[in-house]
């Protein structure tokens, strides 16, 4: 049976590029994995108040996370960091405390950039968030897509 692969990408932009990647990638692998997109845009700010009665969003995103064997992460790179409406999707499915649903599903991260850097930076940075939340990454392939 095909894996099932959650696929974040980290712009709303509706003519993003990343999102282009992501259709081509999701054709690309059709033969061998069931890849879903995962939107994130309508995600409220993730605020600890509200873990104690969820915004509906976040109950129906953490469902969709955890039915998933693995994930994978387009994104660009804002101000040589992560945007920050990726960062709060990770946040938002890492908690509350001990019901981090990204807890050991393997990832998998491809950058991409109008620069020649390929969104260098923003990979890192999205790297060094998920080893906290323990998802155990790709190494090699690397994947900047630079002058995108
Ligand atoms: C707020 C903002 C910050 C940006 N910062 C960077 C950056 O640090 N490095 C970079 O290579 N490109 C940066 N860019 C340019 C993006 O790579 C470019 O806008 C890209 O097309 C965004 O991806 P998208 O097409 O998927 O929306 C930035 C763009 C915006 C809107």
């Amino acid at each position: 049976m095909a894996k099932k692969i959650g696929v974040i990408i980290g712009s709303l932009r509706k003519d993003s590029f990343n999102r282009k990647i992501t259709k081509e990638l999701i054709r690309l692998a059709s033969d061998r994995l069931e890849m879903e997109i995962i939107e994130i845009g309508n995600l409220q700010l993730y605020n600890q108040d509200l873990d104690e009665n969820p915004p509906k969003e976040w109950v129906d995103f953490r469902e969709k996370i955890k039915s998933k064997d693995g994930i994978l992460i387009v994104s660009p790179e804002y101000n040589r960091t992560i945007p920050g409406v990726l960062k709060n999707a990770i946040d938002v499915g890492s908690r509350p405390y001990g019901k981090n649903v990204w807890d050991g599903k393997p990832g998998a991260v491809v950058t991409s950039s109008m620069s020649s850097l390929g969104g260098l930076a923003a990979n890192h940075h999205i790297r060094q968030a998920f080893v906290f939340v323990n998802v155990p990454l790709m190494q090699q392939p690397e994947a900047y897509i630079g002058n995108v």
